[in-house]
């Protein structure tokens, strides 16, 4: 391990800024927030810290999303697992924020505002220019070091994970050190062969993933389901009709067609597609060959004939590494893919899962003590995976070279 532990950090009696990757799936509407296992995930970090002032740094979703949005629910559901007080403060470095800081005594827990309010948090900098923004001046200037447990977040070279390890000494918390010590063992000899399960929204990761792990002979097989085949369904020139070739013209993938298109070109027979789907017709699901896919009706899983195909493929794999869900799991009707995947992928010897939100299906399945290791990162954990050192982990190893 060669970033900073908590345990040479020195931390006691002192201010720690913790950087948490609490951002959860929750309901827009109500602000009730989903799915706890990130928060249970940090419990350790912040139990190993109770000799500190903790003030914790963390975000919910971007900006422009529906569940972007305050933090008031996260302090409360982090109150109910810590079983102590998290104050939350709605600032993230002015005035209130900072008298509310100065004001902590050892042991106490200040949770600051979404920090992806803050403009600057949003912007991809190199760790020396994220030093120098004033979001990174204000907040070291708060506390005396910084810990990063937001293993989520580590693929994100934003201000508060990579540019807080160049203004203040600095450590892994907990999490992310199990979280890279972990994963660490694909690479030595994971068993073969290793097939990549890409779904979700977030194409833009995934097809990059997709890339680099076809590119770098990491993965034999890459499976895509969910809104990432409807995108590689495009490319392959299928007319997916017109709601979810809409929803993908709003989520502005069309870059991410032309690299499907160059992934299909390259490897054509390492990518496996879903032959069938399933749609929403007169409130119904209803099956289609991707040939015949009606015009107004969205694709909200993968069709019966596919996941009977691709659990196949699951059953031949010595590793599994799935990250991102099959269709609409929320309802019932749309979950059978995701369902069924994950429950083969379970089986196979070494088992592998990112992302939050498969997270939250594998657990309502009572299935999370059959994988070999559940990521609490989904982005961070799959490119991870492709080799790439993180920019968090850059920034840690970094810092522990300037601070010693
Ligand atoms: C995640 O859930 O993957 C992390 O919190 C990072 O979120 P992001 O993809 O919005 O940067």
């Amino acid at each position: 391990m060669t970033i900073g532990t908590i345990r040479e950090l020195g931390a006691e009696k002192k201010t720690v800024l913790l950087r948490l990757d609490l951002n959860s799936p929750i309901d827009p509407a109500s602000n009730l927030i989903l799915d706890d296992k990130r928060f249970r995930e940090h419990i350790p970090t912040i139990k190993a810290l109770e000799g500190s002032r903790v003030v914790i740094v963390t975000h919910q979703s971007r900006p422009g999303k529906k569940d972007f949005t305050t933090l008031e629910a996260h302090a409360e559901k982090l109150e109910q697992l810590l079983g102590k007080p998290v104050t939350y403060v709605d600032s993230i470095f002015g005035k209130h924020a900072r008298d509310a800081v100065h004001a902590m005594k050892i042991g106490d827990v200040v949770m600051l505002e979404n920090v992806r309010f803050n403009a600057e948090e949003n912007l991809t900098l190199k760790p020396e220019e994220a030093k120098k923004t004033h979001l990174v001046k204000k907040l070291s200037s708060m506390a005396d070091v910084f810990v990063n447990d937001a293993f989520g977040t580590a693929h994100r070279s934003q201000p508060t994970v990579v540019g807080l390890p160049m203004a203040m000494r600095s450590a892994g918390g907990l999490l992310m050190e199990k979280e890279v010590f972990t994963l660490s063992k694909v690479f030595s000899g994971a068993p073969r062969p290793v097939c990549m399960v890409l779904g979700g929204t977030k194409v833009d990761d995934s097809i990059d993933v997709a890339k680099n792990v076809l590119d770098k002979g990491i993965a034999d097989k890459v499976i895509v389901i969910g809104v990432v085949a409807n995108v590689f369904l495009i490319a392959a020139g299928y007319d997916i009709g017109k709601p979810s070739t809409q929803l993908i013209a709003q989520l502005k993938y069309q870059p991410e067609i032309e690299k499907a298109k160059e992934i299909l070109a390259k490897y054509k027979d390492r990518v496996v597609m879903p032959q069938t789907v399933a749609v929403r017709e007169n409130n119904h699901r209803k099956e289609y060959p991707i040939t015949k896919i009606p015009e107004d009706c969205p694709v909200l899983d993968i069709g019966i004939e596919s996941i009977h195909d691709m659990v196949g493929v699951l059953k031949k794999s010595g590793t599994v590494v799935f990250n991102g869900p099959a269709g609409l799991f929320e309802e019932a009707d749309f979950a059978t893919g995701t369902y069924e995947m994950l429950k083969a992928a379970s089986k196979v010897e070494f088992s592998v899962v990112g992302g939050g939100h498969t997270a939250v299906v594998i657990e309502k399945m009572g299935l999370d003590k059959d994988f070999t290791h559940i990521s609490t990162g989904g982005g961070a954990c799959i490119e991870f995976l492709t080799g790439k050192v993180l920019p968090a982990v850059d920034a840690l190893e970094q810092s522990k070279k300037i601070f010693g």
